[in-house]
Parts: structure tokens; C-alpha cells; sequence
């Protein structure tokens, strides 16, 4: 079975205090894991180390974003090679709020996801539609694109188990989720279309999570679809309980 991922994406959330109470309370309520389940926090640059010290054999532990160059003059810039270096191996790329309010385009994301493949930190790349082009019925179009603009130049080796998030930007922080029907349709099209370009052994292999509004009372329904292979959680990722019963929720 491809692997089950609950990620948590905790945003500019929290100041350090808070980081370590939420981070003890999660290293105390972990989980135990099957071996396709997987569990990623990922947390404001600061709290790294410190999160990775914590869920050390608990939980893995990612970043949120980083540059797309190697090095240099870039002031407060974080590198892919940086978080390597702080034994941390997984980054959320691609995020909808990265690309509407730090204008990320397809280019710059591509470079992204071709640095932290160079350097070892495995992106958790997010695509997801705007509610007007979901109104207009053309998100299949819309997903395909971000996906094949920064992603279908990386060849299929580097593709397998790869982690994608489709985020409906509708359904983010807004309390409104896709129903479980509609992930499972988007999913299924994201899976598709990975297919087509790359093959079935691929686009099986790559685990696509669900974000947007996913909170314990509704995760197991999402989670259950056949191609949804968990979700990425913001607001619901702020309290330990809650998270661990999203976690709970994974196939
Ligand atoms: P949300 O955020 O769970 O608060 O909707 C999800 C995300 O943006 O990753």
C-alpha cells in the first residue's frame, strides 16, 4: 500500500512557548503508527531543530518553504541545502498562500522542487483551485497545470512516492471542505494525469493528500476514498487532540 500521510502545516502560527507545549503534548499522544503511515509536522523555520529534537522517533518533522537558489545574497532566505543540514527532509512547495501573497509562479516553483530534489528534502508539492475556476467547472484543467509546469520536467525515478496536496483554495481556513466525493474526483484526475505522463507504477506509488478545512470529525470520510492517501492540516493541527484524531483517521 502507498504510504498514508497526515501532515500538519502549522503556518505563522505560535509563538516558541507554545511550539514546545504543542510539541510535548503530540510526542505524548503519539500515535503508533502502521508501516504505510506516516506523520509530517511542519513547523516556522525557528522551531526546526527544536521539533525535530521533540518528535524524535515519534513523528517526522518538515519546513514550510524554502529557496529556490543553492546560496547567497538572498537576506533572510532559507536554503534547501540548510534544511538538509538540520536533518530535515520534507518541505511544503507550491503552498496557495506562497503563491497569492509571495507571488510563486510556476518557474520559480519549479526550481524549487529541482533544488530540494538535488539536495535530499522531499517536497510535499500543492496545486488546488481558486473558487471561481471551481464555479466555472474547469479545476481539472487548472490542477494539470500547475502540475506540469513545475513538476513534469523531474523524471519518473525521481517522481516515485513522490507527495502531492491538492488544496481547493475555497476550502482552506474557511471551515468549507470538499465533500469526500469531490476530493476523490480531484484525486483520481491528479492520479490520471500522472499516468498518463509517467505510467501506472508511478502514478500509483504517489501519495496525494487532502487539505483544506480537514479536522476530526470529518478526516476518516476524506481519508477512506481510494486515492485520497491523507491530508495536509492547518488550523487542526494547532491542538494535539484534534490532530492526533485526524492522524487516527488514516487508512
Ligand atoms: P486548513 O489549512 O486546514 O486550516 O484549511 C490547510 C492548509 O492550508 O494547508
Amino acid at each position: 500500500m502507498r504510504k498514508q500521510i497526515a501532515a500538519a502545516n502549522w503556518k505563522m502560527n505560535l509563538t516558541l512557548n507554545e511550539a514546545e507545549s504543542l510539541l510535548k503534548n503530540l510526542a505524548e499522544s503519539g500515535v503508533s503508527l502502521a508501516g504505510h503511515q506516516q506523520v509530517i509536522i511542519a513547523v516556522p523555520f525557528p522551531y526546526l531543530i527544536l521539533a525535530k529534537e521533540k518528535l524524535q522517533n515519534v513523528y517526522d518533522v518538515g519546513a514550510q518553504n524554502c529557496h529556490a537558489k543553492e546560496s547567497g545574497a538572498y537576506t533572510g532566505e532559507v536554503s534547501a541545502a540548510m534544511l538538509h543540514s538540520c536533518g530535515i527532509e520534507y518541505v511544503i512547495l507550491g503552498h496557495s498562500e506562497r503563491r497569492e501573497y509571495f507571488s510563486e509562479g510556476f518557474e520559480e516553483l519549479a526550481h524549487k522542487v529541482d533544488i530540494c530534489l538535488k539536495e535530499g528534502v522531499r517536497p510535499i508539492f500543492c496545486c488546488g483551485e481558486p473558487l471561481e475556476i471551481r464555479e466555472q467547472g474547469k479545476q481539472n484543467e487548472w490542477v494539470e497545470k500547475q502540475l506540469r509546469e513545475s513538476l513534469f520536467h523531474v523524471d519518473a525515478t525521481q517522481l516515485k512516492g513522490f507527495i502531492i496536496a491538492y488544496e481547493p483554495i475555497w476550502a482552506i481556513g474557511t471551515g468549507k471542505t470538499a465533500t469526500a466525493d469531490q476530493a476523490q474526483e480531484m484525486h483520481a484526475h491528479i492520479r490520471a494525469v500522472f499516468a498518463k505522463e509517467y505510467g501506472d507504477d508511478v502514478a500509483n506509488s504517489i501519495s496525494i493528500l487532502y487539505g483544506g478545512s480537514v479536522k476530526a470529525a470529518n478526516a476518516a470520510d476524506i481519508f477512506g476514498r481510494p486515492d485520497v492517501d491523507g491530508g495536509l492540516v492547518g488550523g487542526a493541527s494547532l491542538n494535539a487532540g484534534e490532530f492526533t484524531q485526524v492522524i487516527q483517521g488514516l487508512k
